[in-house]
C-alpha cells in the first residue's frame, strides 16, 4: 500500500459539506490540501453506475488536470423500501436547474416512501468510496457504511446534504443534530477515512 504521508493532494469535490468534513477527518494528519474549486477545475459528468466507479471517474479528472494525487469521494443515500434509491443519483435527487436543492430531495424521499407499502422504521444506510490515484498510475478504493432509518420531518441545522431525515443505529439523533465529532464516531465517510489512514497515513517503519 501507497504512503500519503507528506503529501500534497487535491480533494476533488466542490460539495462545501464535504470539504469541511474532510478537511476535520484529516486535520491532525501529515497531508496537504487543496480543492479542486480552489483550482478551478470543473467536475466530470459521473457517468458509472457505482459509487466506486464514479470515485475514480473523479478522481483521475483532479489528477489529470493538476498532476497531484487525488482524493475523490462517491457517496449516497441508499433506501431499502426504495429498492436502495437513490444510490448513485442521491447528488441528481438534490439537483434543480437554480443548483442544490435538498429539500426538494428530503421530499422526494419522503414522498416515495409514502407511495411505497412500506411501513416505518424504513431502513437505509449512507455509503462512501474514496478513491485516491497517484500521476504515475497508482489508485487505492477505501470503502464505509452506516446503516440507520430515515426519519419525517427533516430535524437539526448542523451537516449537510440528506442529515435532517437520517437517524444512524446507535442514536435517536438525526446527524443534523449532531456535532461534527458525534457524526463522524458514526459516518460512512469516517469509516472510509479510517481505512484510508491506517493504510495511507500511519508510519509502518
Ligand atoms: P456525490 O458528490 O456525487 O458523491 O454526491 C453525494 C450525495 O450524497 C450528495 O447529494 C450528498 O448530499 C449525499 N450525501 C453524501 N454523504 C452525505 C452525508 O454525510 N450526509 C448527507 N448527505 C450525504
Amino acid at each position: 500500500m501507497r504512503s500519503l504521508l507528506g503529501s500534497r493532494i487535491i480533494l476533488a469535490t466542490g460539495n462545501d459539506g464535504k470539504i469541511r468534513e474532510y478537511r476535520q477527518l484529516l486535520t491532525h494528519h501529515d497531508i496537504a490540501m487543496k480543492t479542486t474549486g480552489e483550482l478551478g477545475i470543473s467536475d466530470p459528468p459521473e457517468t458509472e453506475t457505482s459509487f466506486a466507479g464514479n470515485a475514480r471517474i473523479k478522481a483521475v479528472n483532479a489528477m489529470r488536470a493538476s498532476n497531484m494525487i487525488a482524493l475523490a469521494e462517491d457517496s449516497g443515500l441508499e433506501v431499502e423500501a426504495l429498492q436502495d434509491a437513490p444510490g448513485v443519483a442521491t447528488a441528481s435527487w438534490a439537483t434543480d436547474s437554480s443548483g442544490r436543492n435538498y429539500q426538494k430531495a428530503l421530499n422526494r424521499v419522503w414522498q416515495e416512501l409514502a407511495d411505497s407499502d412500506s411501513n416505518a422504521p424504513y431502513r437505509a444506510r449512507f455509503r462512501a468510496v474514496i478513491c485516491v490515484t497517484w500521476p504515475d498510475g497508482g489508485e487505492e478504493l477505501f470503502a464505509g457504511r452506516v446503516n440507520g432509518i430515515i426519519v419525517w420531518p427533516p430535524r437539526g441545522a448542523g451537516g449537510f446534504g440528506y442529515d435532517p431525515i437520517f437517524v444512524p443505529d446507535g442514536s435517536d439523533r438525526t446527524f443534523a443534530e449532531m456535532t461534527a465529532d458525534e457524526k463522524s464516531s458514526y459516518s460512512h465517510r469516517a469509516k472510509a477515512v479510517n481505512h484510508l489512514v491506517a493504510q495511507c497515513l500511519q508510519d509502518h517503519e
